[in-house]
């Protein structure tokens, strides 16, 4: 099958098979009146019609026409919490009469009282959640999504999260990748004392861990590293611990205290450290100097209304890998919708908006080890895109809180 989409108004994506790091992200290749050419899943041709060669042309056998729309690659959603059940509306209307997200979590509120309610779904209850929740996130323009566990908190708990994950990726119009984050906080039933502190990392580290990579169900590890969470010496052993078994780490660090998280993420090669929003100067060194993907997550602060967003222009003029994702969970960004991101990376932490369709996209997939295979609209890779309505890419930002998606492609089918 060889499709042509032709009357694009624009085309704008980032080159390459890597990550862009620091002023970089700003290099977007921009085609004006441009198509493309879609063969077998991949793209095939960028570029204007004219300059299609003969062979390819004559193998085109269908024919879309896009009206002026423009063309942006699929977003990639690098850190979100999808296999959740219930809801936390009375908590969120609590913080806007004053609460704040710390005080709720010592009442039993917070991430526990979502482990209550995915402990009690079954696990296809959480299949048709995460595939509700990738409608929605395709009707916004992911194409590739990384989803945790991290509410059962129990060997089986994390397991039935994994499995449904798995499970719902067989239906599911986005691409899913899962991390294992057995290690999101203590269980309510472990969290008393140090000894039951203590004993729920060995059994994340003896149990969990091994069981997740003997049934082969996560790519990535991740552990939030936070004050009065997972210090950064449980956060090294459970990494150390995952990498052992094959899984590659990623850490929730430097969100609500710095805690030197981000340094120690960058000192043990982490695909990403995330959040970032109380970093150090030394954190944002440190990061700079690595692979690590500053993965940012400001509707996160949107939604804690908080006035402390992660310091991207820092890190970018610094030369980081930045990336940005939802971090869609019920707590804390109870949103899909990579687009309202980017607004707010431009509007609140100042990013252009070059730089955060390049975070959006390329370097989001380079966190997730996809960035040879998508993340960018070039020939050879993986036929996902997303057509704005829209004369170019800056409205993607300029026309803010409405969905300019028409239409989400990946691998070459029309998901939405
Ligand atoms: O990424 N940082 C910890 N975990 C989530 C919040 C999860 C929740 O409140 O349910 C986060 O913000
Ligand atoms: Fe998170």
């Amino acid at each position: 099958m060889t499709l042509l989409i032709r009357n694009l108004s624009q085309i704008a994506t980032p080159l390459g098979r890597g990550a862009l790091r620091g002023h970089a992200m700003r290099e977007l290749a921009v085609y004006e009146n441009a198509v493309v050419i879609i063969r077998d899943g991949r793209f095939a041709f960028v570029g204007r019609e004219s300059d299609i060669d003969t062979d390819l042309r004559s193998s085109i056998d269908s024919d879309f026409d896009a009206r002026d729309a423009t063309a942006v690659p699929g977003f990639v959603d690098s850190h979100t919490h999808l296999p959740f059940a219930g809801y936390r509306e009375t908590e969120f209307n609590r913080r806007l009469q004053g609460a704040t997200y710390e005080e709720i979590a010592a009442s039993g509120g917070g991430i526990a009282s979502t482990v209550h309610t995915t402990r009690r779904a079954s696990q296809q209850e959480l299949i048709d959640n995460i595939l509700a929740r990738a409608r929605t996130m395709a009707r916004y323009g992911t194409t590739t999504a990384e989803a945790k566990s991290g509410y059962g908190l129990s060997v089986e708990g994390e397991l039935k999260q994994l499995r449904a994950i798995r499970d719902a990726n067989e239906q599911s119009p986005v691409r899913l990748i899962a991390t294992c984050l057995a290690a999101h906080d203590f269980p309510p039933e472990g969290r008393s004392s140090a000894t039951a502190r203590r004993g729920y990392v060995s059994t994340v580290i003896g149990e969990i861990l091994p069981a997740v990579a003997e049934e082969k169900l996560a790519t990535f590890c991740d552990v939030f590293v936070e004050r009065g969470v997972f210090t950064n010496e449980e956060g090294d052993a459970v990494l150390r611990a995952g990498a052992a078994l094959g899984l590659i780490p990623r850490m929730h660090a430097d969100e609500l205290s710095d805690t030197g998280g981000a340094a120690l993420a960058a000192s043990l090669g982490c695909a990403s450290a995330d959040h970032l929003m109380q970093i150090s100067d030394a954190g944002i060194a440190a990061v700079a100097a690595s692979n690590t993907v500053a993965n940012l997550l400001p509707a996160t602060s949107f939604f804690l209304m908080s006035d402390r967003y992660a310091p991207a222009r820092q890190l970018i003029d610094a030369d980081a890998i930045v990336s940005l994702s939802t971090d869609c969970n019920p707590g804390t960004s109870m949103t899909e919708s990579m687009p309202m991101v980017m607004q707010l990376a431009t509007l609140q932490m100042k990013m252009t908006v070059e730089e955060s369709l390049t975070a959006a996209t390329l370097n989001g997939a380079y966190s997730l080890r996809l960035a040879e295979e998508t993340g960018s609209i070039e020939s050879g890779k993986r036929a996902d895109l997303v057509l704005l309505d829209a004369p170019n890419y800056l409205h993607l930002v300029y026309h803010f809180g409405v969905n300019l998606v028409t239409r989400t492609m990946r691998e070459g089918e029309w998901v939405s």
